[in-house]
This record gives C-alpha cells, structure tokens and sequence, in this order.
C-alpha cells in the first residue's frame, strides 16, 4: 500500500473510530454505573444501623457482588482498583490502570472536580481490540470512617482491619481524594 493512501485511509476511519468510543463510553457508563450510588446508599444505611466495624461488609461483599452481578448480565471484565489497595488480591490495578489513575490525580490537582474524571479508549491486548473505560471514586464523607487517616479510626474497625487486611494501604485518605477507581474492559 502506497504510505499516502495508507494515510488516507486512516484519516477517513479515525472519525469512525471516535465515535465508536463515545458510543461505547454512553453504552458503558449506563450499564455500569448505576452500582456507584448503590453502594454508597447501602453504606450509608449500613453505617446508621450497624455501626462502622458492622459495615465492613458493604465494601467487602456487597459491592463485589454488585459488580460481579454486572460482569454476569454484561459479560465485560468489571473491577475496583486503587493505587494504594486494601485488598491487593482483587484491587491492583494493571498498567493502564495504574497510568490512569495517577493521570485522574494530576488532572485534580489542576482542578477537574473528581467525580468528573474518567477516561475511555480503545487498545490492543494480545493483537485484539479491547475497549477501556474507567472511572475515579472520589472519597466522600462516609469513605473516610474507613480510609481515613489511620490514627482517626475506631479502635474496633481498626482490629477487624488488622485481621483481615494486614497489607492494607487504603487509609491516610482526604475528602475529595480519589480513592480508586471503576473499572470496565469490553473485549470488541
Ligand atoms: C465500613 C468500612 C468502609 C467504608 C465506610 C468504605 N470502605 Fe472502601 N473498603 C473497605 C474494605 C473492607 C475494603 C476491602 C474490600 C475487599 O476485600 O475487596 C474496601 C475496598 C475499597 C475499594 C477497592 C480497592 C481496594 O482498596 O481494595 C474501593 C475502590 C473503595 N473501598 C472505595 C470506597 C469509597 C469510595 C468509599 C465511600 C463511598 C468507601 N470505600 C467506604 C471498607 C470500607
């Protein structure tokens, strides 16, 4: 193929392919998304009766069932990463995501509100096209009861903690901080 043709064509499919991303972006983010107020309200609810220690379940159970719910409707590889993960079994995010992240948190620093970051793209893995969407969870006032900073915790969380997380690193957090992140691939 002669090089200019070849830019041509790319030039008449680079359109194609930006619609396509914001077409799947759209897509995506209504599949996906309503599970982020869920847990929020489930946390919310469950820190009123049950106290912080009793709420540990929301974000250790309830929200991975939420998500994995999603992942069995939508067929897509759905998770929740962080760059300082509680639970680095399920929670470390890949070198995209981990780029990603520490872009969301430049791109805060210079003032795009948190709960506004997120970045979709389409990439290449193993010669295949995957579409990449995610998005950052800022920390909240009900996050900080249990990502806070360590020597603000109660004591009774704080052992449960201890127990179940002794490699945590998800503490130390600010409001307004972006906590992690959701996180979609969708083979295309
Ligand atoms: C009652 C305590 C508690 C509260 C409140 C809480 N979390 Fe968590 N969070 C946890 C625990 C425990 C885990 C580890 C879950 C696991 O084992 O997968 C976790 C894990 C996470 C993860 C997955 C990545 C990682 O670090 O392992 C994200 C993201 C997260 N929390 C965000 C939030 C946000 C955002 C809020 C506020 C809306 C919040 N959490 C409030 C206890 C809490």
């Amino acid at each position: 193929m002669k090089p200019l043709y070849a830019l041509s064509l790319l030039v008449a499919t680079l359109p194609a392919i930006a619609q396509d991303v914001a077409s799947l972006t759209a897509e995506t983010k209504k599949a996906v998304l309503p599970v982020v107020p869920k847990v929020v309200n489930a946390m919310q609810e469950a820190l009123a009766d049950k106290g912080v220690a009793g709420a540990i379940p929301v974000c250790k159970e309830q929200a991975p069932e939420l998500i994995k719910a999603k992942r069995q409707e939508t067929g897509w590889d759905i998770r929740r990463v962080s760059l300082k993960p509680r639970n680095a079994e399920r929670g470390t995010p890949d070198l995209w995501e981990a780029r990603q992240l520490a872009d969301f948190n430049i791109r805060a620093a210079n003032g795009e509100k948190p709960e506004t970051l997120e970045k979709s793209e389409v990439v290449q893995i193993d010669g295949k096209p995957v579409f990449r969407y995610v998005k950052a969870l800022p920390v909240g006032d009900v996050c900080l009861k249990c990502h806070g900073p360590a020597d603000g915790l109660d004591a009774s969380l704080k052992a449960k903690l201890a127990e179940s997380y002794p490699q945590d690193q998800a503490t130390g957090y600010s409001k307004g901080e972006i906590r992690g992140a959701l996180t979609v691939k969708r083979p295309l």
